[in-house]
């Protein structure tokens, strides 16, 4: 299942693994790219963990990976040298405008992914001179827009000429095969990776996803500007009373400071953030990323040749 993105990534299939703030380290990403697909590590942390990540990763694989580059983040003009002194091959940013690194970026060969979820991001990003964007849907799991993927995928599909990389409740082949259907040449898949055994994530956390149906997850935050996905449990119902009180920015940022380690690092799934997306109803094992992405790619050729699809 070969195609464009992955001739242009060096991987054997066209699967990205988020780079989740937190959770993504070496070991996830390494075990995602010896699988065949893309390795992200997170590059929301302190330079010398990302960079220590980022050597860690080289010694597990001598496949591609890539750093997940939130440009809000305070560290993000140190990420971006840190990725070139490094030889990332694959940068994928979130949160603001890659612009100003573009340039250092093609000089280093980096190919530059922009997370988008509009279709005028998605055509910024382009005329910037991105290789591909991911659009990413709202039922994703961590900061989301407006937009379905299913909506979203074919406005962005028609609206550039770069690749579009489907992101946002993508979690077995049926998913990865309709996102093809709607013109998308790969995935990123994130709440699938969280119980990944390589995820070192907190097992707590793990269970919280495995144990999700349907509709247990919801959206905080829409007042603050910065809407997040997460598993409903203590803290998002305490966050969604002061939102409706009309608490302030401060106060809402107040209680939501650090609660993303406080449910990944440390365990507690009861007062941390418990970011995941739609799809923790239909994730219910722990599995290898090697069994992940071949279950991911397998079931869409089964879906697709079902329907008499192609699929490059
Ligand atoms: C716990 C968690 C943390 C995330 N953190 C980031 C992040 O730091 N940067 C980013 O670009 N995307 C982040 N995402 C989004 C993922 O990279 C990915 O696009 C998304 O999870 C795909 O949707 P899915 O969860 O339905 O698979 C995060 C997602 C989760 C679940």
């Amino acid at each position: 299942m070969s195609n464009r993105v992955c001739e242009m990534l060096g991987i054997k299939y066209p699967v990205l693994q988020g780079g989740m703030a937190w959770i993504a380290d070496a070991s996830l990403a390494a075990a995602v790219s010896e699988a065949g697909g893309l390795g992200l590590i997170t590059g929301t942390a302190p330079i010398e963990w990302i960079r220590d990540e980022i050597r860690k990763a080289k010694k597990l694989t001598n496949k591609p990976f890539g750093v997940n580059i939130m440009l809000m983040s305070e560290h993000a003009d140190e990420v971006a040298k840190l990725v070139c002194e490094e030889g990332v091959s694959v940068v994928t940013t979130g949160a603001g405008s890659p612009g100003k690194y573009m340039e250092m970026w093609k000089e280093n060969g980096i190919k530059v992914i922009p997370v988008v979820a509009s279709v005028a991001l998605a055509r910024r990003m382009e005329k910037m001179g991105a290789d591909a964007v991911v659009a990413e849907g709202t039922e994703s799991g961590g900061h989301v827009g407006q937009l379905t993927t299913m909506a979203l995928i074919p406005q962005v599909v028609d609206a550039v000429n770069i690749p579009v990389i489907a992101a946002g409740g993508i979690a077995d082949g049926r998913g990865v095969a309709a996102s093809f259907m709607l013109g998308a040449l790969g995935v990123q898949v994130g709440t699938r990776f969280l119980v990944a055994k390589e995820c070192t994530v907190h097992q707590n956390y793990k269970d919280k996803v495995l144990g999700a149906k349907d509709i247990d997850t919801d959206v905080t935050g829409r007042s603050t500007g910065h809407p997040v996905r997460v598993i409903k449990n203590k803290l998002s119902r305490q966050f969604q009373k002061l939102e409706k009180d009309n608490g302030t920015v401060e106060e809402l940022e107040a209680l939501g400071r650090g609660s993303l380690p406080r449910a990944a690092r440390d365990g507690d799934v009861i007062n941390g953030s418990v970011m995941a997306g739609q799809v923790s109803g239909l994730i219910n094992k722990e599995e290898s990323c090697y069994d992940i992405i071949q279950d991911l790619m397998n079931g869409a050729k089964v879906a697709l040749d079902t329907v008499g699809g192609v699929y490059e």
